[in-house]
């Protein structure tokens, strides 16, 4: 909405929340995420023509289009639990906004919702709306973390789905208006509504089913001796391929890849396609593979305990250049070292203590729920310490274990690392950003993912 904002500056911008704090915090000079480049863009429009508050009524009430991006998160009881989405915040939303409004409206899902969502909404919109008339357009964000702002600059895409009928492409049409202040004509694309929705699911499920694959990959090289890095490379060069998200890592996170799949696998099965839901089900398997694998490889170098030993966690964000850990697989990597009664020492550039903590504690999918709904944590977990430097975290630990790809993990003094921990010294790099080679020759042991083999780890079995 900044960047809408920024893009057009005849349009009005309102972002309400009903949460006082997070709107205080948007309108303060300490912005509730971080995302590079989003403080200058926000400085930028804020007064002029970006608003943040907490009047929600009022602000749906004087808007011809209404974002909708209210979290929809995977339901934990009931019907479809574990995989379906809970849209009990987005039901809310449209009933409040066919309550509120006294005109014609187009309301627009921003939020990654279930295929067909946008007919659920429409039902409400129209049965309580007093005779006002509303269209639903499904315009999915395909922005990534860490990259929000130049992908909103110049996006691959901008989609717009939208009823077939005169009044459907009428709001198709308004908001690609909004899009073309700085969006080429060409790289807006417009559908039907059901093709919007699914093209969301499907382009985050192809996403998440290249890093699965190459993560596959990674424990076949490790097995024959052969590199992940050059593998990903070759194969990455055919055009039909391509060279991007070929990376090999400890798993992917994020908000949405794992929702989003679960949300496609729910969908197959409620459509009598059982062999669909169990081809990507197997997307966040080898995720889940991937992960434990890499808990295995720590404990098993060393020597199958990792019991009051310190493992230094370097990165804790699901990836760098953000502070968020929603699904991270720093989460899971750390609950199985901790389930071995590993000490953990976890520094993250962006990430705080409280946060760390709590997610530690969470349950399975809590995160996406506000958060005066989120179990609180236990204030003193002896086992879990949280430090602001990398030095700090490497003290005196036996292993270190790198999680995120942050910039400031390449350029460590190793040897100064190296020096301070307990030996033999250990570097199990979960996004193969250190230089193995040099790391050796300090006299480190280093296992990094999907690369040969260190002769210290060869007989050690990966796979509990
Ligand atoms: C993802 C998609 O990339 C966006 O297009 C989409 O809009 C967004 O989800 C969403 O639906 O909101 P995001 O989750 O922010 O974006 O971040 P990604 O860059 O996709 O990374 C996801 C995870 O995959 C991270 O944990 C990352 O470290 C991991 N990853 C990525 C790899 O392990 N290897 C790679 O080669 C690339």
């Amino acid at each position: 909405m900044a960047v809408i904002a920024l893009k057009c500056p005849s349009i009005e911008v309102a972002v309400v929340d009903i949460s006082k704090s997070r709107i205080a915090a948007w309108n303060s000079d300490q912005l509730p995420i971080y995302e590079p480049g989003l403080d200058g863009v926000v400085k930028q429009c804020r007064g002029k023509n970006l608003f943040f508050s907490t009047d929600v009524e009022k602000h749906v009430f004087e808007a011809d289009i209404v974002f909708v991006s209210v979290n929809t998160p995977t339901k934990t009881r009931g019907l479809g639990a574990g995989k379906a989405a809970d849209l009990t915040y987005w039901e809310s939303a449209a009933r409040m906004i066919a309550d509120v409004s006294k005109s014609d409206k187009i309301v627009v899902e921003k939020s990654t919702v279930p295929v067909k969502t946008a007919e659920a909404i429409e039902k409400i919109l129209t049965h309580n709306g007093k005779g006002i008339k509303f269209q639903i357009l499904s315009n999915p964000e395909f922005l990534a973390e860490g990259t929000a702002i130049q992908d909103l600059f110049n996006p691959d895409r901008v989609l717009i789905g939208g009823r077939e009928t005169p009044e459907g492409r009428k709001a198709i049409q308004t908001l690609k208006d909004v899009y073309a202040h700085w969006v080429p004509e060409e790289r807006i694309l417009t559908t039907n509504l059901w093709s919007a929705e699914l093209s969301k699911l499907a382009a985050n499920a192809f996403l998440a089913q290249r890093i699965s694959s190459v993560n596959a990959m990674s424990a076949l090289c490790e097995a024959t001796g052969a590199n992940v890095t050059q593998v990903s490379y070759a194969v990455g060069t055919d055009t039909r391929i391509g060279p991007k998200f070929l990376n090999a890592s400890v798993g992917f996170g994020g908000s949405c890849f794992q929702k989003d799949i679960l949300n496609l696998v729910y969908i197959c099965e409620c459509n009598g396609l059982p062999e669909v839901a169990e081809y990507w089900k197997q997307v966040i398997k080898i995720n889940d593979y991937q992960k434990s694998r890499f808990v295995n490889r720590v404990v098993s170098s060393m020597f199958n305990t990792v019991a009051t030993k310190k493992i230094a966690i370097l990165g804790f964000a699901f990836k760098k250049d953000t502070g968020d850990t929603r699904e991270t697989p720093a989460i899971d990597v750390c609950k199985g070292l901790l389930g071995d009664k590993a000490r953990l020492s976890i520094y993250d550039p962006q990430v705080t203590e409280d946060q760390i903590q709590r997610d530690l504690w969470m349950n399975k999918f809590d995160w996406d729920h506000p958060i005066h709904l989120q179990p609180t944590s236990p204030t003193t977990e002896k086992k879990v310490s949280v430090v602001w430097d990398a030095y700090e975290a490497t003290k005196d630990a036996d292993g270190v274990c790198i999680l995120t790809e942050w910039d400031e993990f390449k350029t460590l003094d190793y040897q100064k690392v190296y020096d301070n921990m307990r030996k033999p010294a250990f570097i199990f790099d979960g996004r193969n950003i250190v230089n193995v080679e040099k790391l050796r020759e300090i006299g480190f042991i280093v296992y990094s993912i999907g690369k040969p083999l260190d002769p210290w780890l060869k007989d050690m079995p990966a796979v509990a």
